[in-house]
């Protein structure tokens, strides 16, 4: 996404969030929060005219359901399957960072387009359902997700602080955060799972079986790869690889977006009591959903 603002303007959004006032930091629309510096109301209101191509690759993901992996591993399998050598974009892809400006740019960009966002179902561009490009959809089981919540918000300025824990806790399950309640977001890709144009990964089955996600992930966006090309993926996208590549990638970002990468470290966070509020609450709203059994909640979050 070469049309995207350069790093110098996020780092001018980061020197302007860095004189903003916490309490300022998001805003509410329509019931939901987000970040005042980066998707303002203008940004947001131009999604609706976003037009989407068939041929694009939509990535949506929860925040640090494991998004900005499966941009790096989407971008490597584009590369790979087409040949082309693309030098990687300098800021995510995620469109309600777009100022309008650079949204009506999106229409000149040559196929295949990568879009990303973090926004509910309801909320994304129409045109990602109408025009049925893929989409791929990154989950993560809740209470890692919520650790990764928490700390993103303690790096990153654009944010708010989420100290303390307890009152961060109380907000994530409130789905008082920016993009608004984990479980609502699950519960409406849960009714469209039926969609072949929707694909769901999980995080914990990417760490356990990553050749098999970028074999997976490639073949659902029509994007062949040999099985050399899959393993030597696989092999640059582990944690410890992109975190090694981390600087070159995403410059002072970096440290912010690859923190642990582990499957687990809630037990370093969480509770008893939260733990146990987390598990009546994944018990209320996904438990017998098919979201809910995929997310295997009883293995990683007991
Ligand atoms: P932790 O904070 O638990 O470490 P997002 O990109 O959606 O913001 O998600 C961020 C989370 O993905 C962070 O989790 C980050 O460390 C983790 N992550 C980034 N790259 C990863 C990789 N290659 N393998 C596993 N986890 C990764």
């Amino acid at each position: 996404m070469s049309q995207t603002p350069p790093i110098s303007e996020m780092k001018s959004r980061m020197d302007k969030a860095a004189k903003t006032k916490d309490e300022d930091k998001l805003y509410k629309r329509e019931g939901i929060l987000y970040s005042t510096i980066l998707s303002p109301p203008e940004t947001m209101d131009k999604l609706k005219d976003l037009e989407a191509r068939e041929d694009d690759l939509i990535l949506v993901a929860y925040p640090k359901c494991g998004f900005n992996w499966m941009v790096a591993v989407l971008r490597k399998i584009l590369n790979a399957s087409t040949g082309k050598n693309e030098k990687p974009p300098e800021r995510p892809p995620l469109v309600e960072f777009l100022p309008p400006d650079v949204q009506e740019k999106l229409a000149e960009m040559p196929p295949r387009r990568l879009l990303g966002t973090h926004l509910h179902p309801d909320n994304i561009p129409p045109s990602f359902f109408t025009k049925k490009p893929k989409i791929l959809v990154v989950f993560r089981n809740p209470k890692d997700t919520l650790v990764s919540y928490f700390h993103f918000m303690n790096k990153n300025p654009v944010l708010p602080s989420a100290e303390p824990w307890d009152k961060f806790f109380s907000d994530f399950m409130a789905g008082e955060v920016a993009w608004g309640s984990y479980f609502d977001h699950a519960l409406a890709w849960e009714k469209r799972l039926d969609d072949p144009n929707v694909m769901i990964v999980t995080y914990e089955e990417l760490k356990q079986n990553l050749p098999e996600g970028v074999k997976r992930v490639s073949e659902f966006f029509n994007l062949p790869l040999t099985d050399e090309q899959v393993s030597s993926i696989a092999g640059e996208s582990t944690f410890s690889a992109m975190l090694e590549n981390s600087q070159k990638s995403h410059g002072n970002f970096g440290s912010i977006f690859f923190r642990k990468g582990e499957v687990g470290d809630w037990k370093n966070h969480f509770s008893d009591a939260q733990s146990k509020e987390m598990d009546e609450l994944f018990q209320a709203k996904l438990a017998g959903t098919n979201l809910g059994a995929r997310l295997k909640y009883d293995l990683y979050c007991q």
